[in-house]
């Protein structure tokens, strides 16, 4: 089977897929999977659920990116999706699984989400697979997962991969998903920040935000406004508070942290965007776009999305519009900027970051 990456890359060291994939197969092949049900969970790029589509697995889509991959990669190797098998990660799967796979993600609260998600649903004599890289390796994936499970195996390394065995179910320790920031507004304004795991910046409001935060100032004529990569919604908060008749739009590739802003703004005062192209948005164009944009997928730093992006928010301002976009200093983002805005100005920086100030011409 070929499968490639989804958005694409022009990185050849990027892939689509880790040996720890691969490993989860081999371990898979040497099971009984006959009448099995099967649930698939932080598959990025449709690896796993593309080769595994013989067994119908439910596949867990936290990522729009993620479903947009594995869709090209059963288009490009003639597989039919099954769409009653796409959940995404707030869903429960519908019925008992006997088998849950899952790749490690980054984030330890996510694993734990996913680990309590496929516990939920898996049958009492059924088994969790877990794939990891050995340098990701960290002892409390072995806790966590020892929470929910009695027997806890560990693999040999593969292909310096290994993967978690996870039999004998537990009872599920007492869970609580959402955690609470809490965070001070520039006017005063203190307001628990909630979100799920995995959503950027646990535990504070990231500095660059916070950078970005402090140097906002709206203009009087900037009414349609976008925040992009939009996270725990804690940027179009903000805005709100500052002008509270705005249409303001969300957008994030990753779900959790959709449903994370719409606790975090009045659902029916935004309008919420679970996507990883601005292109998405319907028929709106935009007099301001706001942004901590995202650089870190996981694992990997890549700018690609990042200009990609800015090449989208290019195509959405109305003319005179602005993008007011945050980064670290040595992410270097203004020759991109200048090269699909009219103009780009250092608007504010400070020893770590930039704000930088974009405008499409009027
Ligand atoms: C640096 S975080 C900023 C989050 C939030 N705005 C904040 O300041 O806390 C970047 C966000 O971009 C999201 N993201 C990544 N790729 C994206 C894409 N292609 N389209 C939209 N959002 C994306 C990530 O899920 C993440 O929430």
């Amino acid at each position: 089977m070929k499968i490639i990456r989804y958005p694409v890359t022009q990185n050849s060291s990027l892939r689509a897929w880790s040996a720890a994939d691969e490993y989860i197969l081999k371990e898979l092949a040497a099971m009984d999977t006959s009448g099995k049900t099967l649930a698939i969970c932080n598959d990025r790029f449709g690896y796993l659920g593309t080769h595994l589509s013989h067994l119908n697995p439910y596949t867990v889509i936290s990522y729009k990116s993620q479903e947009a991959s594995l869709l090209m990669n059963l288009q490009n190797n003639d597989v039919k999706p099954d769409p009653d098998k796409f959940l995404n990660s707030l869903e429960p799967v519908p019925e008992r699984i006997d088998t849950g796979l899952m790749i490690v993600p980054k984030s330890l609260s996510l694993f734990q989400f996913y680990l309590q998600y496929l516990h939920r649903s898996l049958a009492d004599d059924g088994i969790l697979i877990c794939g990891f890289m050995t340098r990701h390796f960290t002892p409390q994936i072995l806790s966590l997962a020892a929470d929910y499970f009695e027997h806890v195996e560990q693999s040999l390394a593969w292909k310096k991969s290994r993967i978690l065995k996870l039999k004998g179910k537990k009872e599920a320790p007492v869970y609580e998903a959402v955690e609470s920031i809490p965070f001070l507004f520039r006017d005063g304004i203190e307001q628990e920040i909630r979100q799920y795991p995995g959503v950027f910046s646990s535990g504070n409001i990231d500095y660059a935000t916070q950078f970005l935060l402090e140097n906002l100032v709206i203009e009087e004529d900037e009414k349609t406004i976008l925040d992009l990569g939009s996270g725990n919604g804690v940027i179009a908060r903000a805005i709100q508070l500052q002008k509270a008749g705005a249409e303001i739009h969300l957008i994030d590739d990753f779900i959790l942290a959709v449903e994370s802003s719409r606790l975090n703004l009045d659902p029916d005062k935004a309008h919420f965007h679970w996507s990883d192209s601005v292109e998405d948005i319907g028929n709106v164009e935009f007099d301001l776009v706001v942004s901590n944009p995202p650089f870190h997928f996981e694992h990997e730093v890549n700018s690609e999305v990042t200009v990609d992006l800015f090449r989208e928010v290019a195509g959405k301002l109305k003319p005179g519009g602005r993008f007011l976009c945050v980064a670290n200093k040595h992410l270097g983002y203004q020759p991109y900027l200048k090269k699909f805005f009219t103009s780009c100005i250092i608007s504010s920086e400070n020893n770590k970051y930039i704000v930088y100030e974009s405008k499409k011409g009027s």
